[in-house]
C-alpha cells in the first residue's frame, strides 16, 4: 500500500467534469511530479486530495485512511499538507506568526511550536534571519519559502506543492528545488505540481502527465524526460541540454 493512494477520482465544477478518473500514488520517501498544461486539472487534483473540493466519486487514502469524506483541516492533521498556488500567506503578520498559524492545533503548546519552528528555520535559514519581518514585505521567493515552511509546521507525511517555482527568477527556482529535495531527505514525501517540467523531472522519482482531467502517461521521471510526447509538449521539443564540454576531451 502506498503512503498516498488515489483511485479513480472524479471531481466536477457544476456540470463540468474536471477530473475524469485520476489514479496515482506517492510512496514513502518519494518525490512525484504531476505535469500537464494549463487547465489540465493539476490544481483540482491537489484541492480534491486536500479536501478543498469534494470528489463526486473515487478514493483518496493516506496511510490506508480514507479522506474523501474528511474535512480539510482534519486532512492536514492526518498528515497531508498543501501549499496552494499563489502562496496564501498573511501579509500583515510576521514570519514567526505565519509559522505559528501553520501549527494552529498546537497553539497552546509553546514547546512543540518552538521545536517545529526551529526545524523550519533549519531548512530555511533565510526565514530565521527575518523572523520578525512582516510577510507582506518579503520577496516573492521568501514568501514561497514561508508558505512551504508554514505547511511544514504540521510535520506532514505528504507535502503537496502547487507550482512552487511560479514567477521566480532562475536562481530562486533552483533554491526552491533544493529545498524540496531537503524536505524529502527529512522524511516527507512530495507531490509536486510544476509547469517547469524539465526541473521537476530532474528532481522527481516518478511522474504523471495529466491532460484534460485524465492521466495520459506515467513512468519513472528519467523515462518521462526522454519520452518524445513529453519532450514535444512540455520540454519545448529540445533535446536535454548537456553540460558544456571541454574541447580538449572531445576527441
Ligand atoms: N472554481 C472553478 N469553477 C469552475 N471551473 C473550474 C474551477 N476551477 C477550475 N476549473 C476548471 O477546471 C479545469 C481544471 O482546472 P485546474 O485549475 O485544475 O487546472 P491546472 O492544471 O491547475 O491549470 P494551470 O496550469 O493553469 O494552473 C479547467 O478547465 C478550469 O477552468
Ligand atoms: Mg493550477
Amino acid at each position: 500500500m502506498a503512503l498516498l493512494e488515489i483511485q479513480d477520482l472524479h471531481t466536477f465544477y457544476g456540470n463540468i467534469e474536471a477530473l475524469k478518473g485520476i489514479s496515482l500514488a506517492v510512496e514513502e520517501g518519494e518525490i512525484v511530479a504531476l505535469l500537464g498544461s494549463n487547465g489540465a486539472g493539476k490544481t483540482t487534483t491537489l484541492r480534491t486530495i486536500s479536501g478543498l473540493e469534494r470528489a463526486r466519486s473515487g478514493s483518496v487514502k493516506l496511510a490506508g485512511r480514507e479522506l474523501t469524506r474528511t474535512r480539510a483541516h482534519d486532512i492536514v492533521a492526518f498528515g497531508l499538507s498543501h501549499v496552494p498556488e499563489g502562496r496564501r500567506i498573511f501579509s500583515n503578520l510576521t514570519i514567526e506568526e505565519n509559522l505559528n498559524l501553520g501549527a494552529y492545533l498546537f497553539r497552546r503548546q509553546m514547546k512543540i511550536l518552538k521545536g517545529r519552528r526551529d526545524t523550519v528555520y533549519e531548512i530555511f535559514p533565510r526565514l530565521l534571519e527575518r523572523r520578525t519581518q512582516l510577510a507582506g514585505t518579503l520577496s516573492g521567493g521568501e514568501q514561497q519559502m514561508l508558505a512551504i515552511g508554514r505547511a511544514m509546521m504540521v510535520e506532514p507525511r505528504v507535502l503537496a506543492l502547487d507550482e512552487p517555482s511560479m514567477g521566480l527568477a532562475p536562481i530562486l527556482v533552483r533554491q526552491i528545488f533544493a529545498i524540496i529535495e531537503e524536505i524529502r531527505r527529512r522524511g516527507t514525501a512530495i507531490l509536486l505540481v510544476e509547469q517547469n517540467a524539465r526541473q521537476a523531472l530532474r528532481l522527481a522519482d516518478r511522474g504523471y502527465v495529466l491532460e484534460t482531467g485524465r492521466i495520459v502517461l506515467q513512468d519513472k521521471a528519467d523515462a518521462l524526460a526522454k519520452d518524445p510526447r513529453v519532450r514535444a509538449a512540455y520540454l519545448g521539443g529540445e533535446p536535454e541540454v548537456e553540460e558544456a564540454q571541454d574541447p580538449q576531451t572531445k576527441n
